[in-house]
């Protein structure tokens, strides 16, 4: 597996129109090989400014186009915490993506429910062979604890590896959370972190400089077999890392 890739960038917007030309690039790449783009998106907040850069692109070719979801609370569309709203809020209320290419996870079921509803819809995108999914790009977000999608540290999650997607409680949330599992993350051609914030530099510094155990840093343990990893920092979550990687 190739090192990750990291660019640090001036601020969150740049990094979002940063993961924009990847998301742009990887759609045509992906449709020229092979016909579609399938991407599942990342939840959480710092993304939003990514899909308001990609709610203006009405020349994507949408039609083409599957997003999904790496991860989802157990919440219904409607509720604040849905990554789905977000989505919804900021990209897919565009009238020129086509709904019927929009892979919802349904947080409103029963978490348990929602993960094997969500599998078999992912199995009937992907084909129903014994397979793995294998993402075109997947877009993820990193926690100031170190986890990403919604694999928490120490969470019964990361140690699923046959189901493609699971649920688990998040205590420290007091919510219940439905995610994409390592193996299917670990399939992908390319994963893609969007990173900013001041909160984020020592998560960043132990994924990307640190040794700890996945179970701490859950996001070390992202490393696709067949897959690029790349890190769009800003220089404030970049802050802790060493000086030759370090703004
Ligand atoms: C979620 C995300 C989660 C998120 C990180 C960072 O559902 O919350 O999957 O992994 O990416 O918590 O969140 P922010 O972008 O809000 O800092």
């Amino acid at each position: 597996m190739r090192p990750p890739a990291l660019t640090v960038l001036d601020d969150a917007h740049a990094v979002a129109h940063a993961a924009l030309a990847t998301v742009q690039r990887c759609a045509d790449e992906s449709i020229a090989a092979r016909g579609r783009f399938t991407v599942a998106l990342a939840g959480g907040s710092t993304p939003a400014a990514l899909y308001d850069l990609l709610a203006q692109h009405s020349e994507l070719p949408w039609a083409k186009i599957d997003l999904c979801f790496g991860d989802e609370r157990a919440v219904p569309p409607t509720h604040a915490e849905s990554n789905a709203g977000m989505v919804e809020t900021h990209l897919t209320h565009q009238p020129f993506i086509p709904r019927e290419h929009v892979y919802r996870i349904r947080g409103e079921l029963p978490a348990a429910e929602a993960a094997e509803d969500y599998e078999q819809t992912l199995r009937s995108l992907f084909g129903a062979s014994r397979d793995l999914p294998r993402f075109d790009l997947i877009l993820l977000g990193l926690g100031n604890d170190g986890h990403t999608a919604s694999l928490f540290p120490h969470s019964p999650a990361l140690d699923e590896r046959n189901a493609w997607v699971t649920s688990n409680h998040v205590p420290a949330l007091v919510r219940d959370r439905i995610t994409l599992t390592y193996p299917v993350l670990n399939a992908a051609r390319e994963i893609v972190f969007l990173v900013a914030g001041d909160d984020k530099a020592w998560a960043l510094s132990e994924v990307l400089e640190g040794s700890a155990q996945v179970a701490q840093i859950p996001a070390r343990g992202i490393a696709p077999s067949e897959g690029t990893v790349t890190f769009f920092a800003d220089r404030r979550a970049a802050s802790r890392l060493r000086p030759h990687r370090s703004p």
